[in-house]
């Protein structure tokens, strides 16, 4: 009788330990570490002055995040764009995010270049896929920067509607390195760069000529993002990406070039329409080997390159 009291709670704490306890086939109940009110991390904001949540390690529990995400069968849509020698970069990204980035969920990646030919294989694990979209050779990198907005926008409009539920856009010169997962899903989702999160903002790099229409003035403006990655659900994207296209195109109309391109219009456009979720520089740093205190883990980062060697003109 005691043996198999002990073997039944040996069972039971080993349920315990593995997190879920099975009720019956439908219902399942996982355990968790209590929220607590008074304590988190104190190093670090974790929300913004608009009350968006800024996500950094520590502050949230992955398989509870996963467990109320995974409910609803989402597809997320990801695109990278690898022009010219860019392809080279193509084989650690996806390699890499088969390893970190939205494991367990259904992820398509949509991949622009304009040398189909120079991409290589890579094994797609279940449930994620790969297609791509060949576009025409662009001989500016200020170009293909530009046309970004573009893509993305028709991207939405002809293919995604009924077939993703969010969509994050990303730099292909980068590599996962953590779990970039369901806590990063949002309406409106921007990245806050890895050189200017903790500088006065007359020091972010954002178009200063009021003569473009990414313009903000010294005492103006939140966070400066990265334009290496931005995301959210399909409408809120749809509208970044049209806002943006037009912008720049006003720009060009009138022969200035925002500093930074899009990364420059899409500050802009974050300044007047707040991200509803902010993610820490975790998700786009410096490098792998690059260390700062608030920055625990590395999940994902640019890889270093020779700008001079990679892009078509300088
Ligand atoms: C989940 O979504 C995919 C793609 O949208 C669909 O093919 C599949 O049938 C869905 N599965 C369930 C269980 O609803
Ligand atoms: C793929 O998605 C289906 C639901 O549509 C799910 O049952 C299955 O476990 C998923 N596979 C993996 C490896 O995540």
């Amino acid at each position: 009788m005691l043996a198999r009291h002990s073997v039944l709670m040996v069972v039971v704490f080993g349920m315990v330990l593995s997190g879920l306890i099975y009720l019956n086939n439908i219902q399942c109940r996982l355990v968790y570490k209590q929220p607590d009110v008074l304590a988190g991390r104190t190093d670090v904001a974790s929300v913004s002055p608009w009350s968006a949540p800024i996500i950094w390690e520590g502050n949230f529990d992955s398989a509870l995040i996963d467990s109320i995400y995974k409910q609803h069968n989402l597809t997320i849509a990801t695109t990278v764009f690898a022009m010219g020698k860019y392809t080279r970069f193509v084989k650690d990204f996806l390699e890499s995010a088969e390893e970190h980035y939205f494991v367990g969920f259904r992820v398509h990646f949509y991949l622009f270049t304009d040398q189909p030919e120079s991409v290589p294989e890579v094994k797609m694990g279940e449930n994620r896929t790969l297609t791509i979209q060949k576009v025409p050779v662009l001989n500016r990198w200020q170009d293909i920067s530009m046309s970004r907005m573009e893509k993305l926008e028709k991207l939405i409009e002809t293919e995604l509607a009924s077939k993703a539920d969010y969509i994050f856009c990303l730099d292909v010169d980068t590599k996962f390195y953590g779990r970039w997962g369901a806590e990063t899903l949002g309406r409106l989702v921007g990245v806050i760069h890895p050189y200017l999160y903790n500088v006065p903002r007359n020091q972010f790099t954002y178009e200063r000529r009021p003569a473009s229409k990414a313009y903000i003035a010294a005492e103006e403006g939140d966070y400066y993002y990265a334009g290496a990655a931005f995301g959210g659900s399909l409408e809120d994207v749809h509208h970044l990406t049209r806002t943006c296209r037009e912008q720049l195109s006003i720009d060009a109309a009138n022969s200035i070039e925002a500093v930074w391109q899009e990364e420059s219009h899409l500050n802009k456009y974050f300044l007047l329409n707040k991200p509803s979720k902010l993610l820490s520089p975790e998700y786009m740093w410096r490098g792998i080997s690059e260390q700062a205190a608030p920055i625990k883990i590395v999940r994902f980062t640019n890889v270093p390159k020779n700008y001079a060697e990679i892009r078509p003109n300088p």
